[in-house]
């Protein structure tokens, strides 16, 4: 039995992992750390906290006490730091939370697996940090030795603490691996991203904002694979090694909004093409080879089924985004916490 950190858990990927592990490791014991920032969402979390095996705690990863006495009460096997800043067009309105939280917090956490020890330091990156790739050139995909190469603040501050966690292998000894993932899609993704957003928009018939010509390429995996990712590699990934995740299922962001719009039935009259985002990148594709030969990994939900998937939750579960839309969620942790 082992006591896994999961930072970050009360938002979209790190709570599709607590699931995913309390499911598959029903012995291991789950501490969540999240600041609950407007991204985090603990009401997601209502299952897990019905589980014995299971904790939350309140903490920001950058508060060196909170993280450091947490680890002085536990003791933790393996950490997985989900927490971030993620959306990169709030990274281009306010870069500075960004270094803050997924700089300097990667920095607190490692600092607290070298003083009380661990099996295991994960850091949860993205395929961002190669930067892009062009769209007539569909020979080309990322794997684990293309330069690192970015062009957003959150993409620069996930490359910095990248750095830093190989920094931290290869002069501290600290046991790391990272994985970088392409875009995921899937139950919990906040209704900011673009696939939630263009769902939820479609069906109350409001316009979709599509960016520039809506031709940027984007590689989608499907949330419950990347947990079996992230589980492979914490458990048999070779320390201090990178390894990408993706599963060859390439999308323009058109493709993506008029496949939502066909599923819902709502007219292409919806779409309204807005100005492209600064320094938008044109498109991303890993290759998967590495994960997949030394771990066995494969994905096992492809797009068009798993878009389907993904509606059919957001059709089942309009309380759950409801909430968030309306700001609702945000006092669910008073009302949970206030007499405890
Ligand atoms: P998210 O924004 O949905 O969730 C982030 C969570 O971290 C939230 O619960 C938030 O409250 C918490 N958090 C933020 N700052 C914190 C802090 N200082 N201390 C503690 N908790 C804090 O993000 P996501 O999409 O679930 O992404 C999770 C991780 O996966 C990130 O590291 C991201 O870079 C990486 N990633 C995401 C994608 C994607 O497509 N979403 C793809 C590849 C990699
Ligand atoms: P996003 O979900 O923000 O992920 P990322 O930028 O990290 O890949 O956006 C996915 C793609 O969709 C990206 O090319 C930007 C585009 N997009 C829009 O066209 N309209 C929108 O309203 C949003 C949020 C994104």
């Amino acid at each position: 039995m082992k006591t896994i950190l999961v930072t970050g858990g009360a938002g979209f990927i790190g709570s599709n992992f607590v699931y995913y592990m309390l499911k598959t490791h029903p012995d291991d014991r789950i501490v969540c750390v999240d600041a609950l920032t407007y991204a985090g969402n603990l009401s997601t979390l209502e299952q897990a906290l019905q589980n014995p095996n299971f904790r939350f705690v309140k903490a920001d990863i950058a508060d060196r006490d909170a993280i450091f006495a947490l680890f002085e009460e536990e003791k933790f096997d393996i950490v997985v730091n989900f927490a971030a800043e993620s959306h990169v067009d709030r990274s281009i309105e306010n870069p500075e939370i960004f270094l803050k939280t997924n700089i300097l917090g990667t920095q607190v956490l490692m600092d607290a697996c070298r003083k009380y020890g661990i099996e295991r330091y994960h850091q949860v990156s993205t395929d961002e940090v190669y930067g892009d790739l062009p769209l007539d050139r569909t020979d080309l995909f990322f794997t684990e030795t293309t330069p690192i190469h970015t062009s957003s603040p959150y993409s620069a501050s996930k490359a910095s603490a990248d750095l830093l966690v190989q920094a931290y292998h290869r002069t501290f000894g600290l046991p790391v691996t990272i994985s970088r993932c392409s875009n995921n899609y899937g139950p919990y993704h906040f209704p900011e991203k673009l696939i939630p957003l263009i769902i939820s928009r479609a069906l109350a018939d409001e316009s979709l904002p599509v960016y520039g010509k809506g031709e940027n390429v984007r590689d989608w995996l499907y949330v419950e694979d990347h947990c079996s990712a992230i589980d492979l590699i914490i458990h048999h990934g070779r320390v201090g090694e990178v390894y990408n995740i993706g599963g060859h299922n390439e999308r323009t962001n058109l493709q993506v909004v008029k496949t939502i719009l066909k599923a819902l039935g709502k007219p292409e009259s919806l779409i309204t093409y807005v100005t492209d985002r600064p320094g938008h990148d044109m498109r991303y594709a890993i290759d998967p080879t590495k994960i997949t030969t030394e771990l066995g990994w494969k994905p096992q939900t492809m797009f068009d089924d798993g878009i389907q998937k993904t509606i059919d939750w957001y059709l089942n579960n309009r309380a759950w985004w409801e909430n968030i839309i309306s700001g609702d969620y945000q006092h669910y942790y008073e009302k949970m916490y206030q007499n405890r």
